[in-house]
């Protein structure tokens, strides 16, 4: 039906469709964002390894996507990114590559890839927007993950140079929804919070909080980040990469200091006090340049 009107139908294939963002797109799509002339296919690590380019590539040729939304990534928390950066490095380059390389050969029209509010310089000015993603080192505790994620950037402009690819990615800030890693150690702020908050109850204990309380950070929803993720997929047609963010005066959130408590606390001995909260003074506070001007 929608063939014979013209419109040409979609299969859109989903990497990390698994994680933390890729059930909330699975969700709306299910729930009324999907169209029928779209077909989604979500994928894991289990349908394919993608540092393997020999699994990338079959992965592709046995869905013959023509749009890709690759969210698959070695993704962790703080400490597990101070321990493991050269494992963040490789191993997300390899997947981007992959991804990226095997979406071109096999003439998918568009890829829409994430990147992460953490991959902006360190030292930088703010409100931060898109344009200032390359001016600077990102914070040193999580240089592996970040660069990485940078050069999907560097890569879709090489697509878009040498090959006429309409290849993006999407910044969105912190995320927090249902299917989040609730790990102390290895998982995100907001649910790392949650679950001590849960155990200080349940054991009856203090409840400890790293940091220092003075940064901000915005946080946005899967399921509204997940909405944001079909429109760019549909709509947005630049090779620069978009934030994804609430407004500015909306949703940010701070840890309150607590001085007492900072007191109680045992803090790691060799670590950064949650490097990411300190690693810039007060907010990190993004604007979204071209969401505004679409
Ligand atoms: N969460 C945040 O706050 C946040 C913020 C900004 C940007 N992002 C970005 O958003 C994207 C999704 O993040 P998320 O929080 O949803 O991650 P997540 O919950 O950790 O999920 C990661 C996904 O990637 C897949 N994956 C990992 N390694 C793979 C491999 N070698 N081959 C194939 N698939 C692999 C996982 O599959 P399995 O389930 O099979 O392991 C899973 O589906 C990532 O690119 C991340 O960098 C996240």
């Amino acid at each position: 039906m929608t063939e014979a009107l013209g419109a040409k139908p979609k299969r859109i294939l989903v990497t990390g469709g698994t994680g933390l963002v890729g059930r909330a797109i699975q969700e709306v799509v299910a729930n009324g964002e999907g169209r029928p002339d779209e077909e989604w296919v979500f994928v894991s690590s289990r349908d394919a390894d993608l540092t393997s380019a020999v699994e990338t590539k079959a992965l592709f040729e046995k869905h013959k996507p023509t749009h890709v939304i690759h969210l698959a990534a070695m993704v962790g928390g703080l400490f597990k990114n101070i321990r493991c950066n050269l494992d963040f490095w490789r191993r997300n380059i390899h997947i981007n590559d992959n991804v990226l390389h095997s979406a071109y050969e096999c003439g998918v029209q568009k890829v829409v890839s994430c990147l992460s509010t953490c991959i902006f310089p360190d030292k930088t000015t703010y409100p931060i927007d898109e344009t200032m993603i390359h001016n600077g080192p990102p914070h040193s505790s999580n240089f592996g993950y970040s660069y990485a994620k940078r050069m999907i950037d560097v890569q879709n402009r090489g697509y878009f140079e040498q090959h006429g690819c309409r290849f993006t990615a999407v910044i969105p800030t912190n995320v927090f929804g249902p299917h989040d890693n609730f790990n102390i150690e290895d998982g995100h702020v907001l649910p790392g919070l949650i679950h001590k908050v849960y155990l200080a109850k349940q054991n009856g204990s203090a409840l400890t909080v790293w940091g220092t309380g003075k940064p901000r950070r915005q946080f946005i929803y899967s399921l509204d980040l997940a909405r944001l993720f079909v429109w760019v997929l549909r709509e947005y047609e630049e090779v620069e990469p978009i934030i994804l963010s609430v407004r500015h005066n909306q949703g940010r959130w701070a840890v309150q200091e607590d001085s007492q408590q900072r007191q109680a606390q045992a803090l790691p001995p060799q670590l950064p006090v949650h490097a990411l909260q300190t690693s810039c003074e007060g907010d990190l506070h993004l604007v979204q340049h071209q969401l505004r001007q679409c």
